[in-house]
């Protein structure tokens, strides 16, 4: 398979980016890089070190020393350690918002990233990842999904898994409020950019929506 692309994908929280782009990422070949593990990796690493989130300076002092690498199965390792199991904490979905709003952190993030996607055969998905981190991929992509179909699908995952409480309002509201978070931060804002392929999967089920970002792949490779 051609991997001399890289492809760019932003989208709202829970609007199925990674789970789509995973399976795309190995179906084609090319190396799949969730950038959302790095901020949250670097949020856990504060946290480890005690550090306070409400100063930006102290937020900053691990970036001179902070590196990250991933496997191939897109696992994102901090030295020889694997964080990925660490990052679903609560603590760290609590305060990884300080970590996403320092100017300083993301800098040294994008810096990672453009370093990662340098050889090409990269399928890199985040929030800034059109606009800032690769503005000039061969394929940029922006997934959106309506808020309430984004709820729906979470309200209905947690039943499966038997996750309670389970309240659909509560959800709803949590979603949006990140929403809010990351489209209006002052640096790093989710933005759709305007030569970006959006798609809309609010109405469509995973495998869809798989087909779909599948024939626009095969269109550019
Ligand atoms: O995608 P995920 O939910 O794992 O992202 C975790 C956090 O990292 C979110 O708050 C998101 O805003 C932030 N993030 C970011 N820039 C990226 C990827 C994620 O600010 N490129």
């Amino acid at each position: 398979m051609n991997k001399q692309i890289n492809v760019a994908v932003d989208g709202t929280a829970g609007s199925g980016k990674s789970s789509v782009m995973s399976q795309i990422a190995q179906e084609f070949g090319f190396d799949f890089i969730d950038t959302g593990l790095m901020y949250r990796a670097y949020t856990k690493l504060c946290l480890e070190k005690n550090l306070d989130f409400t100063d930006p300076q102290a937020v900053a002092s691990l970036v001179p020393d902070f590196n990250c690498s991933y496997d191939q199965n897109g696992a994102i390792y901090i030295g020889t350690t694997d964080y990925t199991p660490f990052l679903i904490d609560y603590n760290v979905a609590e305060n990884i918002k300080y970590v996403a709003a320092n100017p300083q952190v993301r800098a040294k993030m994008v810096e990672l990233q453009q370093e990662f996607a340098a050889n090409k055969g990269k399928i890199m998905v985040g929030r800034d990842i059109t606009t800032v981190v690769l503005p000039e991929a061969e394929l940029k992509i922006y997934f959106d999904s309506s808020p309430e179909a984004r709820a729906m699908r979470r309200f209905i995952q947690n039943e499966q898994q038997g996750v309670n409480p389970n309240q659909y309002q509560d959800i709803l509201r949590q979603i949006q409020q990140r929403d809010q978070w990351d489209q209006n931060r002052s640096v790093g804002a989710l933005k759709r950019a305007a030569d970006a392929w959006y798609l809309d999967t609010s109405m469509l089920t995973l495998e869809e929506v798989i087909d779909k970002v599948r024939e626009k792949l095969k269109a550019v490779v």
